[in-house]
C-alpha cells in the first residue's frame, strides 16, 4: 500500500507568540536552511534574533502559522498568512509557503496551501505570495495553483564600501530653500505624529502594478504598534522628515532599519516625496543625508537592501545613481479565494 503525503507528513497550527523555545528553534533552523538557498551570501540568523522577532510581532499584524513535520517529527516546511488590522485592505492576505528542498514535490505545499485557504473566511479575499528568481520552484508552484504575477521588481543592493562619498556629501548639502530636516530615531514623538502619518501615506503613490492593494490610512495606533515591536526586537531606526517651513507640512521622508545582531545589512524602508514638493531635489537630499548618517552610526554594515518595483522610475533614478544594483528579481503574485478554493479542493 502506498501512503499519501497527508499520511506521512503532518501539518499543525502554531502560535509563535507563545511557542516554546524548542518549537521556535526548529523553525529558526528551517528559516536558515531556506535562506541558504535564497541568499547564500548571508550568514545564518542567530536563534535569539529569530525568536525575539516572532515573539514580538506588531499586534495589528494578525498572523496564523502552520508547520509540517516528517515522520521522524522533524520540521520540514512552514506556511503563514497575515492580515493587517486597518480600515482598508481587509480583503488582502499576505501568505508564504516554504518547504525544505529534500521534501519538495510531495504535496506538502499543497497541504499548507489548504490551511491558508481554509483560514480565508469570507469571499472577496485576495491572497498575495512573493517569489524571487533565485528559487524558481516558487513560481512553478504558484502557476500550478492558478495565481497571477501582478507586480515585478528587484531587491536592489548598495555595497557601502563602493559608495561615492563625495556625491553623498553633495546630496546631503542640497538643503533646498524653505525646508528643514527632522530626525526621529526612537519612538515617534506626539508633535511629529501627524507628519509621520502623511509621510507613510505618501507611499500610497508608489506603483502597485496590477495588485489588489488599495491605499492605506496610517494611524497613530499602528505607528506605536510598529515602534513597540521594533524596540522589543532591539532593531534601530533612522527616520528623516523633510518639513516645509512655511506650513509645517511633511514634504518627504526616508527611513532605515538596522539590527546590530545582524550587522552586515541595513534595510531601507519607505522613501517618498509628497507630489506638491517634487522636482526640487528633496529626494536626493533626504537620501544623501540618511546615507551619511547610516555610514556614521552603523560602521559594521556592508550593505543597504531595498525592494523596488521595476516600474518605479523616479526611485530607481536616485538609487541607481547612489550605486544600488539588482541582487535578485522578485514578484508579487495574487489569487482570489474562489480560485484558491478550487485548487485546494483538487479540481
Ligand atoms: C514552492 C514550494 C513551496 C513548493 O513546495 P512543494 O511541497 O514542493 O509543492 P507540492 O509538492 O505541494 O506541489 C503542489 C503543486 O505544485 C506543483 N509544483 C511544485 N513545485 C513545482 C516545480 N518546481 N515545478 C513544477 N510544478 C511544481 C506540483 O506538481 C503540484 O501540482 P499538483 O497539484 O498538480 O500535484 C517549494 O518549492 C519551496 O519551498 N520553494 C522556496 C520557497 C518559495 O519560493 N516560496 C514561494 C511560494 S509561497
Amino acid at each position: 500500500m502506498t501512503l499519501s503525503p497527508s499520511q506521512i507528513y503532518t501539518v499543525e497550527a502554531v502560535d509563535l507568540s507563545t511557542a516554546s523555545d524548542d518549537v521556535i528553534r526548529e523553525l529558526s533552523g528551517l528559516h536558515n536552511e531556506i535562506a541558504r538557498e535564497r541568499v547564500p551570501e548571508d550568514p545564518p540568523v542567530p536563534f535569539e534574533v529569530f525568536a525575539t522577532r516572532v515573539r514580538n510581532r506588531p499586534k495589528l499584524m494578525r498572523m496564523r502559522d502552520w508547520l509540517a513535520r516528517a515522520p521522524d517529527s522533524r520540521v520540514v516546511a512552514r506556511g503563514f498568512v497575515v492580515r493587517y488590522e486597518a480600515d482598508t485592505n481587509q480583503h488582502l492576505r499576505e501568505a508564504s509557503i516554504e518547504v525544505l528542498p529534500a521534501h519538495r514535490r510531495r504535496n506538502i505545499a499543497k497541504m499548507l496551501f489548504r490551511e491558508i485557504v481554509a483560514a480565508g473566511e469570507t469571499d472577496g479575499i485576495v491572497i498575495e505570495f512573493f517569489t524571487n528568481d533565485r528559487v524558481p520552484s516558487g513560481v512553478e508552484f504558484l502557476k500550478r495553483v492558478g495565481a497571477k504575477e501582478k507586480l515585478t521588481g528587484h531587491m536592489n543592493q548598495l555595497a557601502l564600501s563602493e559608495v561615492d562619498r563625495a556625491m553623498v556629501r553633495d546630496w546631503a548639502a542640497i538643503d533646498p530653500a524653505g525646508y528643514r530636516l527632522a530626525w526621529i530615531d526612537a519612538e515617534v514623538p506626539a508633535e511629529l505624529m501627524r507628519n509621520v502619518i502623511v509621510a507613510y501615506d505618501t507611499m500610497n503613490t508608489a506603483p502597485r502594478g496590477e495588485t489588489a492593494m488599495d491605499d492605506w490610512n496610517t494611524t497613530p495606533e499602528q505607528i506605536r504598534d510598529w515602534d513597540r515591536s521594533r524596540r522589543a526586537t532591539g532593531r534601530e531606526r533612522r527616520l528623516v522628515l523633510a518639513i516645509h517651513n512655511a506650513t509645517g507640512e511633511t514634504a518627504g521622508y526616508t527611513e532605515l532599519i538596522y539590527d546590530p545582531n545582524v550587522p552586515h545589512v541595513i534595510w531601507q524602508q519607505g522613501t517618498a516625496v509628497v507630489p506638491a514638493h517634487r522636482s526640487q531635489g528633496i529626494g536626493k537630499w533626504i537620501k544623501g543625508a540618511m546615507l551619511e548618517r547610516a555610514l556614521r552610526d552603523w560602521p559594521a554594515a556592508r550593505l543597504v537592501r531595498t525592494g523596488n518595483a521595476d516600474s518605479n522610475a523616479a526611485m530607481l533614478a536616485i538609487n541607481t545613481r547612489l550605486g544600488f544594483k539588482p541582487a535578485w528579481a522578485q514578484s508579487i503574485w495574487e489569487i482570489g479565494i474562489t480560485d484558491a478554493r478550487r485548487y485546494a479542493r483538487g479540481s
